[in-house]
């Protein structure tokens, strides 16, 4: 169908209502194309509020989800079903927007919890204000009352880890199997105690230790299902990792716990020492073909010499 573009001013969207009908029995492009244009401004208005709507889980997934469940037990922080019922709103709108602050005055509540959290003290999230603070305790409580939160959370496996695991895992880390969400192979980025000195990237940090670091399986998974900080959430925000891959890899972290660091140091030792075996290697090399330039001269000569006097 064309339409005339010239007729899409607004004054002949005025009486749109009646325009669509009789665009319907008469099909007048204008008419039609007023329609159109109602429709597009419904359609924009509809995904907005549904964008603003969804604002406040998906702030909430990236954020909250890798330290609290809703009603899935405490993760690094304690389990926020019913949050809004243990404590006052007031209470809690000016926790969310300064934690430490609220430790640091001495409230009572508020050091038992840290208390609990093994010394845990949670960040400010960003972009944290009164307003989204609001807004996070209201989705708080809604997912309370329901049966099952959609941040229940993430079923961590407590299947034990086994042999197969830690192998599994290993491959993943070194990108000898592909993450099934495509996400980059953690050596690109990160060392550990059993790649080799020169193998690991060095964007991110050493994970040998980061079973103790993230304190244990439950958390160091949890981290893994949403990772929060800088680098790590821009990639895995599209490519999560699945269930089992942070499974096997926890295994092979934990595995890593006893060992120490491939320490940077070491790596440059072994960096400096593999560049003196080259420059050795390569002067030992011309000292052979130097030789056997010289003894290819004074064969010549001797030869030569003995020549003449044969002669
Ligand atoms: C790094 C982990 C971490 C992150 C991320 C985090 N929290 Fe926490 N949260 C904690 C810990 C730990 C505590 C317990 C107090 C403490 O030790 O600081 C806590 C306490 C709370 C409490 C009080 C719980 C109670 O039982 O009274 C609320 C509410 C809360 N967090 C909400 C949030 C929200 C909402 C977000 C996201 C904007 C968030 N937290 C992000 C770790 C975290
Ligand atoms: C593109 C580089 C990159 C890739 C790929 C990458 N990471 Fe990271 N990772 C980082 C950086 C950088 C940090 C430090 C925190 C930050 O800036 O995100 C980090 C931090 C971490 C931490 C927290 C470490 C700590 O001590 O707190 C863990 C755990 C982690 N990464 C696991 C993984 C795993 C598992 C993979 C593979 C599935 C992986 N990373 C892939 C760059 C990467």
């Amino acid at each position: 169908m064309m339409f005339a573009f010239e007729h899409s001013d607004i004054h002949s969207c005025q009486s749109w209502g009646e325009s669509v009908l009789e665009s319907v029995s008469s099909r007048r492009p204008t008419a039609a194309l007023c329609a159109l244009q109602v429709v597009a401004v419904l359609f924009i208005v509809f995904a907005s509020a549904r964008a603003f709507s969804q604002d406040t889980p998906d702030y909430y997934r990236q954020n909250c989800m890798n330290c609290h469940t809703v009603g899935g037990g405490r993760l690094t922080g304690p389990d926020l079903k019913d949050v809004g019922k243990r404590r006052e709103a007031e209470w809690l709108i000016n926790f969310l927007q300064n934690p430490k602050a609220v430790i640091e005055s001495g409230d009572a509540y508020a050091v038992k919890m840290v208390e609990e959290s093994r010394g845990v003290v949670m960040p400010i999230a960003p972009g944290m204000t009164r307003y989204r603070a609001e807004q996070l305790l209201k989705l708080l409580e809604a997912e309370s009352a329901l049966e099952k939160s959609q941040f229940e959370g993430i079923k961590i496996s407590s299947k034990p880890f086994t042999e197969q695991d830690r192998r599994a895992g290993y491959e993943y880390f070194v990108g000898q199997k592909r993450l099934t969400n495509g996400g980059a192979s953690c050596i690109s980025c990160h060392g550990m105690h059993d790649i080799s000195a020169l193998g690991g990237g060095r964007l991110g940090p050493d994970l040998t230790r980061v079973y103790e670091r993230l304190k244990g399986r439950t958390s160091l998974s949890a981290w893994l299902m949403a990772p929060a900080t800088e680098t790590m959430q821009p990639i895995f925000k599209s490519h999560p990792l699945e269930a089992e891959e942070i499974h096997v890899l926890a295994a092979y972290f934990e595995a890593g716990a006893a060992h120490s660091e491939a320490e940077p140091s070491v790596s440059r030792i072994t960096f400096l020492l593999i560049g003196l075996a080259i420059s050795a290697a390569v002067i030992f090399g011309f000292d052979v073909i130097w030789k056997g330039r010289l003894h290819s001269v004074r064969r010549a000569l001797v030869e030569a010499s003995s020549q003449r006097r044969r002669q």
